[in-house]
Order: structure tokens, then sequence, then C-alpha cells
């Protein structure tokens, strides 16, 4: 492969997929809004741009064989801040890819979009969208954006619903964690399989309690191999007593199914920035 594009490539899952990426093709061009870090890989540059503004994103799509298109806002804000990040930005980058002549994007989608579940229930990954948030909203705008740029342009995409890419500090993680390791052998996957066509997997490692069910999608050949049950006797030791009533314990969506609509989800979660160093 000649070139690859990876967006968000300052975020904390950018930053462990940025050197694997970097050796699956000639070129791989990171872009953020944010400043680029201070070392790059063998093959690697950098581009500063803003997701929201077409002439920033169009250049960057020249010559690309795929797109990895992991930016976006990450938790819930106003529907104001989410449109141009999140909706209109993922409408660029198809929309780029498109007339750049691109093979396929893989999408960071997420497990937002079907948040409204219960998690009693073991969903599939074609169970209608039910988003809990702005946040998820965008995904299933996105999920739909490029079943609709396959079905009409021939433009394929490989959508991620991550669970959450996260160390373990709680029960719902037990069953929700993707381990970085496991999320390199997904966004792998979705590079090398030959034919995808419109496709959507969840992303999460192999848990005993895994709460969804990726058996549609077993044709990209994901097998992930950590497993959150390791974490499981200290956490359930430190667990504070479940409410059933509660939304955000009761459905897939956690701590964003409960969250007022335009409020931070993210800041009532424990979530350790761990991003790989240069
Ligand atoms: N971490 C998880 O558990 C998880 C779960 C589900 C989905 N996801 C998705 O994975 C992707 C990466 O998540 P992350 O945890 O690394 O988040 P992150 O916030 O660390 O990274 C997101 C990156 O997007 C960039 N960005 C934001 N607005 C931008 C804009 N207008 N233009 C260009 N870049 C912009 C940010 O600067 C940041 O570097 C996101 O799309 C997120 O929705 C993550």
């Amino acid at each position: 492969m000649k070139k690859i594009v990876l967006t968000g490539a300052a975020g904390r899952l950018g930053s462990y997929l940025r050197e694997p990426l970097s050796k699956m093709a000639d070129e791989l061009l990171s872009t953020d809004i944010a400043d680029a870090p201070a070392k790059l890989y063998p093959g690697e540059s950098w581009a500063q741009a803003d997701l929201a503004k077409m002439d920033d994103v169009a250049p960057l799509l020249e010559g690309a064989d795929m797109v990895v298109h992991f930016g976006a806002i990450v938790d819930e804000v106003p529907f104001e801040e989410m449109l141009g990040p999140n909706f209109v930005g993922s409408y660029n980058i198809w929309e780029a890819a498109h007339k750049h002549g691109v093979k396929r994007v893989i999408y960071s989608s997420s497990i937002h979009a079907v948040g409204m579940y219960p998690k009693t229930e073991r969903i599939g990954t074609d169970v209608a969208h039910r988003p809990d948030t702005f946040y998820g909203l965008a995904k299933c705008f996105t999920e739909d954006l490029g079943r609709m740029y396959w079905e009409k342009r021939g433009l394929e995409s490989v959508h991620l619903r991550i669970l959450s890419a996260a160390q373990v500090t709680n029960t719902r993680a037990l069953g929700s964690w993707l381990s970085y390791d496991d999320l390199i052998q997904l966004v792998t996957r979705a590079i090398d399989t030959p034919i995808v066509g419109f496709s959507i997997i969840y992303g999460v490692s192999n848990n005993d309690r895994v709460p969804v069910d990726n058996t549609k999608a077993a044709f990209l050949g994901y097998r992930p191999r950590d497993n959150a049950e390791e974490f499981a006797e200290k956490i359930m030791a430190e667990a504070p007593s479940a409410d059933p009533q509660d939304a955000g314990q009761m459905c897939h969506g956690g701590p964003f199914a409960s969250i007022p609509l335009g409020q931070s989800a993210l800041s009532q979660m424990n979530i350790v920035d761990d991003r790989k160093e240069d």
C-alpha cells in the first residue's frame, strides 16, 4: 500500500496506532488539529488540520489508499459544538475520499450509537441505532453516511463500534474493555481484509462478560486475545452497590446513557490517560 491517512493522530488511541500503521504503507500521513509530536516514525509525516474544514481535509487525502478516521470530539457536548468536528468532519472525510478515489475508510464508531439498549440484551451488529447522546448520534450519522457512500459510490468502510478502549477501572469495563493490542489487531484486519463493502464490528476484547455479538462480522477474522476477567476479582471487591434503576448502569452506553444531553459524561468516568509516549 502506498499511503494511509490517520486522523485523530494526537489522541490516545492514535498514539497506539501510529507506529503499526506506519509499517503498513510506504507513507503514513498523520493529522490532527493538535501540533505534531516531538518524534515521528519512519515513513510518517504530520499535517495540522481541522476536520470541520473541507479546505483543510481535502488535500490530505490526495493519493491515499485508505483513511483511518479517529479524529473527533470524544465526549458529550452541546450539539452546536459537536456539529463541526463529528458530523461535518465525517462528511468531509467521505466526500474527499470519494473525490480522490480512496478505496476504504476505517472509522472509530462507538457503542454509543446503540447505547440505550439494556445490557441484559446481547446486541448484534445489525440492531437498529439507539444513540444515547449527541455524541452517539454523530456515530449513527457517520455509519449511515458510510453505508450510503458504499451503496451509491462504491466507497468501502469498516465501522469499529469501540466499547471502551481504556484501563479497566469499573464493573462495566469487565465486559466492555478493548485492549490496545486488540485495537491494533482490529484496525489491521479492517485494512488487510480484501473485501469489506460496508461493515460494522464491535471493538471489544475477548472478555468473559462481553455484552455484544460479533458473529456477523466473523469474516473480518478479528480474534481478540485479551480478557478483562484478569481484573475481575479486584474490581468486584471494590465496586459500589449496583442500582438497576440507573440507566447508566443498566444500558450498554454506561454513564453516557444517563447523562443529560449536551453535558460531559467523561467527567464522571475515571479514564486514565495512558497514551503511548514518543
Ligand atoms: N477511547 C475509547 O474508549 C473510545 C470508545 C469508542 C469510540 N472511540 C472513538 O475513537 C476515536 C479516538 O478516541 P480517543 O480516545 O483517542 O480520543 P482523543 O480525544 O484522545 O483523540 C481524539 C483526537 O481528535 C482530535 N480532534 C478533535 N477535534 C478535531 C478537529 N476539529 N479536527 C481535527 N482533529 C480533531 C483531538 O485533537 C484528539 O487528538 C474517537 O473517534 C472516539 O469517538 C473511542
